[in-house]
């Protein structure tokens, strides 16, 4: 069994790049045979990236209805990390074995503190949480926890799935094996989809379509995507239409194919927003209203996630006991 691993910060509503990069392909997944998925709502996580109480709850609900919508396999573990306190238990056990400067050469990190320096503040760890700074071993401790041999993340994640390797072997090293060794997987670049300003969809850019928005305000969105000032009747170029580049990502092949085939014919781009607005509407209708449906339910959303909990607690109770005794935290008798 293939143990697929992946954790979800819990800052925002789900966008459209999010559900073809990351969440329609871990659904996809979590169907395939031979593969035991853990999908986790990282709330944890989410308190480094700022302290919007409110903003972390909803998010948390919306993230959750948004993968139960989408179809998520009821076989997958789908839980909150909040919820299974040997991880933050283990974390502090890795946070013991894991050298400073490792953390030191973290992106996210060095990232911050450069901005310090660009800014001439004196202090270079201006700003900066210990949250933050101890953040990979706080992801080392999900992945690890879990035994995952494959998890899923956009590029700026690899270095800390690849931390969580070096955290593991040294563990083993010390302590005998305790850990496996997990593997960082990268959607294929065909999965990063461009957003309503044609740059990368991304929260930072503000110019994302969330996923399950109501009809009319999906129709707006989509009638406000850039496109040049080609007329209709002028043979167009799909590499260059963030239009198109959307509606492949939905389409099948032969869809494609076809698309391609009325861009060289000059499909103006009026009614190519119009077939991108029918098309996407069509595809994400039913589970739209399945998420509609959970978000006025969230007793509901709350049952799931607590199931979840204790299925991935029957997992990491028995397991940091064993590596409790391992580090010598032991029962006297
Ligand atoms: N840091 C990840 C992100 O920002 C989220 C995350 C937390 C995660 N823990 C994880 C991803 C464990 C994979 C595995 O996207």
């Amino acid at each position: 069994m293939e143990i697929v691993l992946t954790g979800i910060t819990t800052t925002g509503t789900p966008h459209i790049g999010n559900y073809v990069g990351a969440i329609r392909p871990a659904v996809a997944a979590s169907w395939r045979d031979n593969v035991a998925s853990y999908y986790f709502l990282a709330d944890y996580h989410s308190l480094v990236k700022g302290s919007e109480p409110d903003r972390v709850a909803r998010s948390t609900l919306e993230i959750a209805a948004s993968w139960l919508a989408a179809g998520l396999n009821p076989a997958s573990v789908f839980y909150r990390q909040s919820d299974v306190p040997e991880i933050t238990e283990l974390a502090w056990v890795l946070t013991c074995m894991t050298a400073k400067g490792l953390m030191n050469r973290a992106h996210a990190y060095k990232a911050a503190v450069d901005e310090n320096e660009a800014r001439g503040n004196r202090d270079p760890d201006q700003g900066i949480t210990m949250g933050l700074f101890c953040y990979p071993i706080l992801m080392a401790a999900d992945i690890l926890m879990f035994k995952a041999h494959k998890v899923p993340v956009g590029k700026d994640q690899i270095q800390h799935v690849e931390m969580a390797r070096d955290i593991a072997a040294r563990f083993n090293h010390h302590f005998g094996e305790t850990f496996v060794l997990p593997e960082a997987q990268i959607s294929d670049s065909s999965a990063v989809l461009p957003g309503l300003d044609g740059r990368k969809m991304s929260k930072t850019y503000d110019n994302t379509i969330p996923l399950f928005i109501e009809e009319k305000k999906l129709r707006k969105l989509i009638m406000k995507i850039k496109t040049n000032s080609q007329e209709p009747g002028e043979p167009k170029d799909p590499g260059d239409s963030a239009l198109f580049a959307i509606y492949r990502a939905f389409a099948t092949e032969e869809e494609a194919a076809a698309m391609r085939r009325r861009f060289a014919e000059g499909i103006g781009w009026g009614e190519m927003k119009q077939v991108l607005f029918e098309y996407m509407n069509a595809h994400l209708q039913a589970p739209r209203h399945e998420y509609q449906r959970l978000l006025a339910a969230p007793d509901h959303v709350e049952a799931v996630l607590r199931e979840g909990a204790e299925r991935a607690r029957a997992v990491s109770q028995p397991f940091m006991a064993q590596i409790r005794d391992a580090v010598g935290l032991r029962p006297l008798v």
